[in-house]
């Protein structure tokens, strides 16, 4: 099955989950950047308004066509109970080139039971499995990482 992990990260935490989970699965990888939009404290407040209000807002260029692939996974933090802003603009853009589709997020505490539906709900994809990691779960993510893995498979 030809996989591809896309995921947004702004501190580095979801792209750490990302990377683990290419190196388990041996597939493609795409970061959705967007020129550091949301960096430092305006970002974040910026970040936090844009996702409870379900705003998209610019993404870079894409250099992988989701429809090359089986399935695709995304990746994304909780922002405000909602995935992050570039995420839902990169599912809004390209939600109809996504075959199947698999999906995680990463957060503090809390917002992910929301946030793992509104992936199914913007892609209109039934998800082949979903994961979520709390604070606690990134500093010892394998066991979640493998249960995820092993349901898409
Ligand atoms: C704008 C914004 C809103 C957030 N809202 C939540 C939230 O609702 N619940 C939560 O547990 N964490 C929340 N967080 C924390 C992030 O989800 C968490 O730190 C995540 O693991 C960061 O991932 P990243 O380093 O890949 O960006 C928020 C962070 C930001 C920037």
């Amino acid at each position: 099955m030809k996989t591809l992990i896309v995921y947004y990260s702004r501190t580095n935490v979801t792209k750490k989950i990302a990377e683990k989970l290419q190196k388990e699965l041996d597939c493609d990888i795409e970061e959705i950047t967007d020129g550091g939009k949301y960096d430092g404290k305006i970002g974040y407040m910026k970040g936090g308004m844009n996702a409870s209000m379900n705003r998209t807002s610019d993404i870079d260029p894409i250099t992988k066509n989701p429809s090359d692939y089986d399935l695709v996974i995304i990746g994304t933090p909780v922002w405000a109970s909602n995935m992050a802003t570039p995420v839902f603009t990169y599912l809004i853009k390209y939600r109809d080139q996504i075959k199947n589709m698999a999906s995680f997020c990463t957060c503090i505490s809390g917002g992910y039971e929301k946030t793992l539906e509104r992936l199914s709900e913007v892609s209109g994809k039934t998800q082949i499995s979903q994961m979520f990691l709390n604070a606690k779960d990134v500093e010892n993510p394998e066991e979640k990482i493998n249960t995820f893995i092993n349901e898409i498979k």
